[in-house]
């Protein structure tokens, strides 16, 4: 059976509610500003039912530093499989590549993504993933310190704690247009009325 402790030599009595790196560690090197509050509150609100993943933004592969004993059970993959590697061991044939590659993309550059994949539990069998991957920026820096996942939202994440995103004022979006386009197109002029005023 998927997660149980006989496919993963743990038993009930070692089961925790999070392990690796206590939570106050990771609070205490992150940001209590913008969007890590929705995270910060989340992390100080866990209930043996959450399930979330903590990696290390510093390290190549953002091995795991830390996780939710629910998320253990929910893979199947004792304490020691999990902290200190990355979570390819969990993905296989039948998980989207595209996916993968999304992932791979938001952390490349600091950014955040929500993701439904096939991942594979310890013993093999299938499971449907879904999640969202997020930076936890640095308390003295605006780069991820961490990157966290959270599973399943239990408690609920708590939007209303993040930042309102700002309207943009129609010169900054042709500014961000003019910029995504190729610099032949960009050199064309753009229709008198999308003219950026200078
Ligand atoms: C905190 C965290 C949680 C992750 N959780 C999962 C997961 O549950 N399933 C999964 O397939 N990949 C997960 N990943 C992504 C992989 O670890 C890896 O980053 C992804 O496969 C992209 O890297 P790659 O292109 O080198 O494989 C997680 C990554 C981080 C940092």
């Amino acid at each position: 059976m998927p997660g149980s402790p006989a496919t993963t030599g743990r038993s009930l009595a070692q089961t925790k509610d999070h392990v690796g790196l206590p939570i106050a560690d990771i609070l205490a090197t992150i940001s209590q500003e913008g969007v890590n509050r929705v995270f910060v509150d989340y992390l100080q609100r866990t209930t043996p039912e959450s399930q979330y993943l903590v990696g290390d933004a510093h390290d190549a592969d953002c091995a795991i530093v830390a996780c939710s004993g629910a998320w253990l059970e929910r893979c199947g993959y004792g304490e020691a499989e999990v902290i200190g590697r990355g979570c390819r061991h969990l993905q296989g044939p039948e998980t989207c590549a595209r996916a993968v590659a999304a992932m791979g993309e938001a952390m490349g550059r600091d950014g955040q993504c929500a993701t439904s994949l096939i991942n594979y539990h310890a013993d093999g069998s299938k499971f449907q993933n879904d999640f969202i991957l997020v930076p936890l920026t640095s308390r003295d820096s605006t780069a991820a310190r961490y990157y966290m996942s959270v599973h399943a939202s239990e408690p609920a994440l708590d939007w209303s704690l993040a930042p309102p995103v700002p309207a943009q004022s129609p010169e900054a979006r042709m500014r961000s247009f003019s910029e995504t386009l190729s610099p032949s197109q960009a050199t064309r002029s753009p229709p008198a009325g999308l003219r950026v005023p200078v």
